[in-house]
């Protein structure tokens, strides 16, 4: 990479990433992994935990939890979003809906709007997401964040990992995501 390119990347966009598998051993959180692993030189990645967030309620908007209000500030603050979802009954996990309409609210301050975003995601089944991040694309269209159409990355989560490292055929492919993803984020005014 070029030190112009790499300056370049340096004053990259803050990217705020939220994962949908809350579970320790989440495979959503492993990609998430190997996803900073491969973008550390061309993306400010900073995790949110959406599970520190209580169910949506209008009882306690007005004068919500700590966890959402950080959440709120963190997400103003950044320039992209990003999402990493797992599939569940070929849609996306509610944990990840709940973290979506808290920024989505009070009426008429949607956070989300005009953020650039991107989603990937893996399951062990054999559309690897594409159902998950379906759905998800039409609630992130709603929002109207500014959503990467292409190229779309969902995968079948192998059995075994070798050498604790995703198959090359998918890390390959993880790379070409990503850099087309930094040029997204990049071109946003
Ligand atoms: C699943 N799983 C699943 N997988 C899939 O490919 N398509 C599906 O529709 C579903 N549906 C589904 C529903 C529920 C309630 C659960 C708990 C699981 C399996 C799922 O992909 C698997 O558990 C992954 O490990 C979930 O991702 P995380 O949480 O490990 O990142």
């Amino acid at each position: 990479m070029s030190n112009i390119t790499k300056w370049r990347y340096h004053m990259s966009k803050k990217i705020i990433t939220l994962v949908g598998g809350i579970s320790q051993g989440s495979i959503n959180k492993k990609l998430f992994e190997f996803f900073k692993k491969e973008a550390r030189e061309k993306l400010d990645l900073e995790l949110f935990d959406i599970a520190a967030l209580p169910y949506y309620s209008q009882d306690i908007e007005a004068e919500p939890p700590a966890s959402v209000t950080d959440f709120q500030t963190r997400l103003k603050a950044a320039d992209g979003v990003f999402f990493i979802t797992p599939e569940y009954n070929r849609s996306f996990p509610g944990v990840l809906k709940n973290a979506i309409d808290w920024a989505s609210r009070a009426q008429g301050q949607n956070l989300w709007a005009g953020k650039r975003a991107g989603i990937i995601g893996t399951s062990p089944g054999a559309i690897g997401t594409f159902g998950a991040q379906n759905q998800l694309k039409q609630v992130l269209c709603f929002l109207d964040l500014r959503l990467m159409n292409q190229p779309e990355f969902y995968f079948t989560w192998p059995k075994e990992l070798p050498g604790g490292s995703l198959p090359e055929f998918n890390a390959a492919f993880l790379r070409k995501y990503i850099d087309a993803f930094a040029r997204w984020v990049q071109e946003a005014v």
